[in-house]
């Protein structure tokens, strides 16, 4: 009877998804395969895990908006289509999710972790929950001077109860909350999630720790970053050495130059003000020194200078400007 009850509240959790016992997760051709740990030059990293492809699919759209590093969590077991049974409560997957102490062995650990800043960390829900080998990833690593954003895909469960379940596996990390995904999602909803995400966390006006330093001619301008994956990375950079950048002028309102590399974008629709710093589509910094309105990602600003200063210091045509982390 309560095997009967039991069975009848799961398949009301998870009304609405079909074939969630087929593991008919596409079969990855050998190029997927080099790629299940893409390198990028960002400090994202979209780690997930997937069956039966929908989480998968989801990841790599994260990680095509953010430039990030993909990783597929895959256990050392991989899952059979009579493991995820979810309607045999004697299935492995039933087994795990019932015991709060089981680890499912992961195959391939990262490499260099501490390479990373923030992690999207993407799952099916099983049962109401994240699958046990969620577990085992977060209690892999130190994640604590990292942020941490879980995604999933479901039938119809959302994310919150699961996600506050891997919370308090790892409470000294800075967890955004986060966003469950169906099959049907697209890249546009992947999107606006991300924008969503980088504009709420600009608006709370975060400062980052560290300082940033524009060295331009004789001139030292202190400034204030905001703290989200475009600027931790950017910082991450100048940890290694100072950034010279030539800049030039353009349309009369900024003064930009190429990185020499990629960060990832947190843009948004934003109308400039002289002393923003702009980061432009993913490899050009910009300093504006007049109004634009445009889909930018704004960095910080220049503080305790004017319009006029700003202009003044930057001068006419060329200028090399030195981004540094050390005032002198
Ligand atoms: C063992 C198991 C348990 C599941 N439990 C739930 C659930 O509680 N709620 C729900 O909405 N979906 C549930 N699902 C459906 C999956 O969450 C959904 O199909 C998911 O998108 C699969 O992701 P994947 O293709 O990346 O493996 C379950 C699926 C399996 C295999």
């Amino acid at each position: 009877m309560k095997r009967i009850c039991m069975l009848a509240v799961i398949t009301l959790l998870i009304s609405g998804f079909t074939g969630c016992t087929q593991t008919d997760k596409k079969p990855k051709d050998e190029h997927k395969e080099q790629l299940t740990e893409k390198q990028t030059d960002t400090n994202v990293l979209v780690a997930y895990f997937s069956n039966t492809g929908t989480t998968e699919g989801i990841a790599e759209m994260i990680a095509d908006e953010t430039q990030g590093t993909l990783y597929e969590i895959q256990p050392e077991n991989s899952y059979t289509e009579e493991d995820l049974n979810y309607q045999d409560t004697d299935s492995r997957s039933s087994r795990e999710q019932a015991d709060s102490s089981i680890r499912p062995k992961i195959l391939k650990s990262i490499d260099h972790m501490e390479a990373f800043d923030v992690i999207f960390l993407g799952y099916p829900i099983w049962m109401g929950d994240a699958p046990k080998i969620i577990h085992t990833f977060l209690e892999s690593y130190d994640f604590s001077q990292k942020q941490i954003i879980p995604f999933c895909t479901s039938g119809s469960s959302d994310i919150t109860s699961s996600a506050e379940v891997l919370k308090a596996l790892v409470p000294n990390t800075k967890w955004l909350s986060g966003r469950r995904f169906s099959k049907e999602s697209s890249p546009q909803d992947v999107q606006k999630w991300i924008s969503a995400l980088t504009s709420t966390h600009s608006e709370d006006k975060t400062k980052a720790k560290a300082k940033l330093y524009l060295k331009i001619n004789n001139h030292v301008l202190e400034t204030d970053l905001i703290d989200h994956a475009s600027t931790q990375a950017l910082l991450a950079l100048l940890k290694e050495h100072d950034l010279t950048i030539s800049m030039r002028d353009f349309n009369g309102f900024e003064k930009v130059g190429e990185i020499g590399t990629t960060l990832p974008r947190t843009d948004e629709s934003l109308t400039t003000k002289a002393g923003d710093l702009i980061l432009y589509e993913g490899n050009q910094f910009i300093i504006y020194y007049d109004v634009n309105t445009w889909k930018l990602t704004k960095l910080g600003e220049i503080k305790n200078c004017s319009e006029n200063e700003l202009k003044s210091i930057l001068g006419k045509g060329e200028v090399n400007v030195t981004l540094s982390l050390s005032k002198n």
